[in-house]
């Protein structure tokens, strides 16, 4: 479903504030791998994901997705492949739209009804059944602006956005750690019942270990703007996060910081 064949991505070239971001990154995933992403601070995890998503363009190598070389795509041309979540919830949403009229931009956004943010009689019935999922009693709340929403509301219903069109790929970007613990669980737990559903190909990068081991069917390890470890199978079954540490700290020379642990 995505392949990623030597990425390299570079800040500020030439310059004092160059940056080597990407350093040779390759990956393949099949439809349906769900991988969880780990790394300490500015391992590269969010700039792998900006190339995927087209926010940054690679100065080389290649991005296929479903087929597709999606390398050099402008960024909205495959924003309708792909879901995405960041950490900070109020960034996936539209702070004066309701509820309905958020949920209705992404769903016109798949299903070629344009961009209007006019709610269909028969849309609205799909709308409260699916925001009854989350258990938050958003579905009695279409009207309510998204504004009023705590975070977790918000970024459930992101979630639900950015999955209402099934899409391709779905790009988490340590979506759970603004989140107090028990919404972040929430959210988390919606997170693995839509994507098993729906069999979506996901990437999410997690500042939490024991996350990313029990999470999805692969873990990736990332440091220096290089893959350095991909666990999957059997060896990711048997792995702890002591065996982890230690293969880290001597594979990538770096060690995991104590909020990756904790
Ligand atoms: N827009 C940018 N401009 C310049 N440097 C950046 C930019 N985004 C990220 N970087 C740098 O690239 C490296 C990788 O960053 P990032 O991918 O955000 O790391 P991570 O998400 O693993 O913490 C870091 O050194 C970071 O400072
Ligand atoms: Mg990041």
């Amino acid at each position: 479903m995505l392949s990623l064949e030597n990425i390299y991505l570079t800040f500020n070239p030439n310059t004092a504030n160059e940056k080597v971001a990407l350093n040779g990154v390759s990956l393949n995933l099949e439809k349906g791998d769900f991988v969880t992403i780990i790394g300490s601070n500015g391992a590269g995890k969010s700039t792998m994901l900006n190339a995927i998503a087209g926010t940054f363009i690679p100065d080389s190598g290649k991005i296929t997705l479903d087929g597709v070389n999606i390398t050099n795509m402008p960024n909205h041309k495959r924003a309708k492949y792909m879901g995405r979540l960041f950490q900070d919830p109020l960034k996936g949403t539209a702070p004066n739209m309701t509820i309905e009229e958020n949920l209705a931009l992404s769903y016109g956004r798949g299903t070629r009804r344009g961009f209007g943010i006019g709610v269909r009689k028969s849309d609205e019935k799909f709308y409260k059944e699916t925001l009854s999922r989350l258990g938050l009693g958003l579905e009695d709340r279409l009207k309510t602006k998204v504004g009023l929403l705590s975070g977790g509301q918000r970024q459930a219903l992101t979630l639900l956005m950015a999955t209402i069109v099934t899409p391709k790929l779905l790009l988490l970007d340590e979506h759970t750690a603004a989140l107090d613990p028990v919404t972040a669980k929430k959210v988390m737990d919606l997170t693995n019942s839509i994507v098993k559903e729906n069999n979506i190909t996901t990437m999410m990068v997690t500042h939490n270990i024991s996350d990313a081991l029990t999470t999805g069917n692969k873990t990736i390890v990332m440091s220096g703007g290089k893959i350095v470890m991909v666990l999957s199978g059997e060896e990711r079954k048997g792995m702890t996060l002591e065996k982890l540490m230690k293969l880290y700290s001597d594979t990538a020379n770096d060690s995991f910081t104590d909020k990756m642990i904790l």
